[in-house]
Formats: C-alpha cells, structure tokens, sequence
C-alpha cells in the first residue's frame, strides 16, 4: 500500500494554537510518501529514501515499554511515538510494516515535515488495522507522540493540517472547540514559501520556553483580575489594554501577540472573503512585527526575507511562518507577477544574507490518505 502526508505552511495564526485560539494552515504539495507492505509479525523495517537510513522497531516491545522513553532517535522517534500512541488508546498491537520512505518536504524550514512523518504512520495503522479512528482523533495521537518521543510540547496545529485539510482552501481551526472550517483562497493569489536557508536554531527549547510564559502571563493575570482564565483566548482587547501594562515582563509581551494575533486570524478570514489585497498585506505585516517584536521568534534572515519580498512586484503580503528562529516566510503573490516577484525577491535577499534562499510555489492539498492502487 502506498501512503501520503503533506506539510503545510500557516497563512496565520502563529503561536495561538496552544493558547486555545485561531489558526489558518494551508497543506502544501510537498509531501512525504510511504510505499509498504505488512510482514506477519510485528516489527518495522523502514528505510528512507531521502536519508538513506534504515531503521528498525520492534511494535512488541513497543507496548511491553507501556510507552516508556526508547533508545530510539532521529525519525525513528516520531515513528515509535506515534505507535505507541496508537497502541495506548486502542490497547491493541499494531500490524509490522516493512517499506521505503520518499519525500518531496524540506526538513528544517518549518514546514512541518516532523508532523507529516506523524500523520503519515498514523493514516498507515488506521488503515491497516482498521482502527477507525477519526482525523481529530489522530491528530490529537500524533500531538502527544510529539510531547513525549520529541520533546516538543507543541499545539494542535501541524498535525491538523497535515490530517484534515482540503484541496484548494486553507484550514481555519479553532483551537479550543476543534471546529473547522475551509477557507477557499482567491484564485488569483499563489502561496509561496520562501525558504530563508537558515535552520532553525533552537526552535525545541525556546518553543517550550515560550509556551511557559504564555502561562505565566495567564497566571499573572488571573492574579491582576481576581478571577480565573482558561487561556489567553478568553482575554478581549477592552481587558488586555486595561491590565497588560500590569503583567511583568516577558508575559506582558508575549501576552500582547497572542490576543492581538488571534484578532488579526479573524480579520485575515473577512479579507480574504473579500479578496482584499490591502487589507491581507496589513495583517501579514502586522502579525510578522508582533512576532518579531513581542513574542521575539524572528531573526535577521527572516527578516530581510519579508522586507525583499515586500518590495518585489506582485507581493500581496508576507511573514515568518511556523515556530520562527530560522526557516520560511510564507508570500501570497499575484499568480499574473509570480515570475517577476521570483526574480526580483530573490535578488534582493541575497544582495543581504549569506544564505541561499529557495522559493517553493504550493498548490493546497488534501491531508493524509491511503492512495488508490498503481
Ligand atoms: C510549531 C508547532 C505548532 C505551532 C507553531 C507556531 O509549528 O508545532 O503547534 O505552535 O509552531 O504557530
């Protein structure tokens, strides 16, 4: 059987989805692709095409471990993590796999490629073993399998896109209730990714780091108020303005980007609606300051990345995209002046950086799934 996953690339909505609030990825085209055939017992033989890596795992010894941190490493830890996920909540040992891992998604750019990798083994099991269980369901699987096998404790976000999306719209997310929506994208308008060339640096610790203090702003404030929040979701802009400025620091700050961005993720889905150029390039703009300036996850590369493709012909807007530290902005661009933005964006980066960007021109795609026969 053959099996696919995308990466996806968040048009906005960067930072919230721990915080209960609002998120808008996109699945892109570049994927990573499974081609495997069950064995009889219960062990996987995978090897990576891309990696030229071959690993081994014992699914037995997997659920005798009762998830138990493994000797595992590199990929072979979202695989394992994701097994044991699998395992945990349906109390069953999964089928053995033996197969060859190819993939078109660049690992490091912040696209997403570790979640892919998650939803690919989910979709895989689901299938094979006909599990049954829904895609919020193994989103949720693959979120934890990256809590306790990577060390990240990241939001819902990644692990959605790659498992719900639709082709041709965006995926609106509303962290806290899970309800979804597909947002058509104007036909006009091309999602670029434009890749600075910079790992990201650090993204695992400073990520969880930012994460705490998201929860001390909540704590904080929660204090200030005299009343408990669940998250910074619930605070309005009337509340934020009042007490703010009486949170320390960096929770104020921090604070400030979650509750503006979420504002900003509302009003991209009335601007895109209308197709509204301006005001899409304005929300872009403000959500990459705010993530520059106050939640402080951008760098120099990211941002001469914005600034080259902002004075490029055809730019409807752009911003960093992902946890940030390194990695891609994401471009809507006139699909009519995509050659000369190409151009032009490019030029302009390297006249700054050191670095060698790559412009990847994504078609949205549907999430995971099983593929039909050859
Ligand atoms: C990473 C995480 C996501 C999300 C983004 C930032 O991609 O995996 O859950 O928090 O960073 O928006």
């Amino acid at each position: 059987m053959r099996v696919r996953a995308p990466g996806r690339v968040n048009l906005i909505g960067e930072h919230t989805d721990y915080n209960d609030g609002f998120v808008l990825p996109v699945a892109i085209d570049r994927e990573i692709r499974l081609h495997a055939q069950p064995r009889a017992d219960h062990r996987c033989l995978l090897y990576s095409e891309t990696l030229d890596e071959q690993i081994e795992i014992d699914l037995t010894r997997l659920q005798e471990s009762k998830g138990e941190p493994l000797s595992c490493t590199g990929w072979a830890r979202y695989v394992a993590g994701v097994a044991v996920m699998l395992m945990r909540h349906t109390g069953r040992l999964l089928t053995g796999i033996e197969g060859v891992i190819s993939s078109t998604l660049p690992t490091g750019s912040g696209l997403s490629s570790s979640a892919a990798l998650e939803a690919l083994f989910a979709t895989l099991w689901n299938h094979l073993d006909q599990l049954q269980l829904d895609g919020w369901t193994l989103a949720q699987l693959c979120q934890q399998a990256e809590h306790e096998y990577a060390g990240v404790h990241c939001g819902i976000m990644d692990q959605a896109a790659s498992l719900l999306a639709q082709r041709g719209s965006a995926l609106f997310l509303d962290t806290r209730t899970l309800q979804t929506r597909h947002v058509p994208l104007p036909s006009d308008w091309l999602i670029v990714v434009a890749d600075t060339g910079k790992p990201r640096a650090l993204s695992g610790s400073e990520y969880n780091q930012r994460r705490a203090e998201c929860q001390q702003a909540v704590e904080q404030l929660q204090a200030v108020l005299g009343q408990p929040i669940g998250a910074l979701r619930d605070v309005s802009a009337e509340v934020a303005s009042l007490y703010l400025p009486l949170l320390s620091e960096p929770s104020r700050r921090r604070a400030r980007h979650v509750i503006s961005e979420n504002a900003r993720v509302l009003a991209f889905l009335d601007a895109l609606a209308r197709a509204d150029a301006h005001a899409v390039r304005h929300l872009m703009r403000a959500s990459h300051a705010s993530l520059r300036d106050d939640y402080e996850v951008s760098c120099a590369e990211l941002d001469q990345m914005v600034a080259a493709c902002l004075e490029a012909p055809g730019c409807v807007g752009v911003r960093l995209t992902g946890a940030g530290f390194g990695g891609a902005c994401v471009a809507l661009v006139e699909r009519a002046r995509l050659d000369p933005f190409l151009k032009e964006a490019d030029a302009a980066y390297r006249a700054q950086s050191d670095y060698t960007p790559q412009f990847l021109v994504c078609e949205s795609v549907e999430g995971a799934s099983v593929m039909p026969q050859a």
